[in-house]
């Protein structure tokens, strides 16, 4: 049978080495810890408060000090870091994002207390002004509701300023301006800021999977079902990827990040293997309701989806991965 040089059955039977766990662990190509793990959080004024989110089963909009409770927790599980998204009043939204760079809002004061109270945790902050524009776009908006590019990256750079200041380890500008990483860069050398890491989430498209992160941070309402694709990248595209990760990594960028996640695990890999650069993905919100979903309804097993789910960014050739299952797959990693 193999003498005909194309058919090597049975030299080579690929269940051989699938046959015994000893041997299926050695062959194993990929491996998912607890350092490729950020868990993103929602953050609530006041004291003593947690809200469920109806499309998000499981995460919770936390004020500062349950956020503390749970920081503990990620810390002692060994999580490297947290990504925070602040809840903004509807009152404190206006058409200029001011609240963006208060120093004393809600997102820069859950920074401080992390930091305060959790110095080794590394703190991720969202640059970016959907929370807080009354329109729930991500920028300053002219008369026929388009969003401008020059005069957002001016107010982007403040509130990176303001998270810096407050301590934030990296800024994660999510918002798909042009020119804003090296913008932001400038700023924070000017300031002293040089350790400040910037995370830029680079291949952002215009993605229907963002729709509970909108429920959690209370945006939806204000967007009113505009969308975003005047800025963030059209699905359709790969090649445009590479390019707006090249130009963020000219910009400064010490990280690139590509989201959502799972159906663009294609975007992940072009990116890691053109640059080989620290390279995240975003398991996004929708992503996650889908499997909550289906696990809720017992048509998927719990933690074998999930802990799949997160290997194959690993495959794909992430180097960590931003996702509502942090927690949840730490505990598992911990037991195991
Ligand atoms: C906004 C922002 C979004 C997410 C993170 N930052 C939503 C959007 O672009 O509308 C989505 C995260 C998720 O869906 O989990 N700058």
């Amino acid at each position: 049978m193999a003498q005909s040089g194309l058919d090597l059955f049975p030299y080579t039977r690929m269940r051989r080495m699938r046959r015994d766990d000893f041997s299926r662990r050695l062959m194993s190509e990929n491996q998912l810890s607890v350092n490729d793990l950020i868990y993103p959080v929602f953050v609530l004024e006041g004291k003593n408060r947690r809200e469920a989110i109806e499309s998000m089963p499981g995460i919770e909009r936390l004020s500062i000090d349950l956020l503390l409770k749970e920081a503990k927790e990620l810390v002692a599980l060994g999580i490297p870091a947290i990504a925070i998204f602040p809840v903004t009043p509807a009152e404190k939204k206006s058409l200029h994002a001011e609240e963006a760079y208060n120093t004393e809002g809600l997102a820069q004061r859950t920074t401080r207390a992390l930091k305060e109270a959790f110095p080794e945790l590394g703190v991720i902050t969202d640059v970016a002004l959907d929370p807080f524009t009354t329109h729930g776009q991500d920028g300053i908006i002219d008369d026929n509701g388009y969003v401008v590019n020059d005069v957002t990256t001016e107010i982007l750079v403040q509130q990176a300023l303001s998270h810096a200041e407050a301590g934030a380890d990296i800024v994660a500008p999510s918002d798909m301006m042009d020119g804003r990483i090296a913008a932001i860069r400038d700023g924070l050398e000017q300031q002293g800021h040089v350790h400040t890491r910037i995370m830029a989430y680079s291949a952002k498209y215009a993605s229907s999977y963002y729709g509970p992160f909108r429920d959690a941070v209370g945006s939806a309402g204000n967007l009113k079902g505009a969308d975003k694709k005047t800025y963030q990248m059209d699905p359709a595209n790969s090649d445009e990827a590479i390019r707006e990760v090249a130009l963020d990594l000219q910009e400064g960028a010490d990280m690139v990040m590509v989201k959502p996640g799972m159906p663009y695990l294609d975007i992940v890999k072009r990116v890691k293997t053109e640059f080989g650069v620290p390279t995240f993905a975003y398991q996004v919100s929708g992503e996650y309701a889908m499997h909550r979903a289906a696990i809720d309804n017992g048509w998927l097993a719990e933690q074998p989806t999930i802990m799949e789910s997160l290997l194959a960014f690993k495959r794909a050739g992430a180097d960590g991965i931003l996702t509502y299952f942090a927690k949840q797959a730490a505990q598992w990693l911990q037991k195991k």
